[in-house]
């Protein structure tokens, strides 16, 4: 029987077709998506992928994962530097919860240097572009074994 696992996206990452490929690679969003619902399937796990620009949106899903403890992989884009609300939501899921991202924040400008989501992560997986959430699909199943 496979386990459900949500995976939210964050702003912006639905438009990587026309992000700087240098940094994001070259898979567009659908692409990436195929990717992880069928790397998902090979680690035993039902993937929900959900991408939204609006943190309202995020928050909501975040609380539906705290309300109904499925586990989480979140790339919360942008968010990650500065959204204490989504930080606050991430901290009601109480089944792990991996923050991920394509490229490795820590290597860019500074003010991506800060995350205020890995806090109330149970680990943070960046720099492997899509391979960043088969990683993270790998630590979770360990997690969750
Ligand atoms: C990102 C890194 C963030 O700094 C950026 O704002 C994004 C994507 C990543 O996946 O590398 O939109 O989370």
């Amino acid at each position: 029987m496979s386990v459900k696992v949500l995976v939210l996206n964050g702003p912006n990452l639905g438009r990587l077709d026309i992000r700087d490929s240098s940094i994001y690679g070259d898979m567009n969003y659908p692409e990436l998506v195929s990717h992880i619902e069928s790397a998902a399937k090979t680690h035993g796990f039902e993937a929900d992928i959900r991408q939204s620009n609006d943190e309202s949106e995020i928050i909501g899903w975040l609380h539906e994962a705290a309300d109904t403890n499925v586990p989480v992989i979140i790339n919360p884009a942008a968010f990650t530097h500065y959204s204490y609300a989504i930080r606050d939501a991430a901290e009601l899921v109480k089944s792990p919860l991996i923050e991920v991202h394509l490229s490795n924040p820590l290597a860019r400008e500074e003010f991506r240097h800060t995350s205020v989501i890995s806090g109330v992560a149970n680990g943070t997986i960046g720099g492997f572009g899509p391979n960043s959430y088969i990683l993270a699909l790998i630590a979770l199943k360990a997690l969750l074994a």
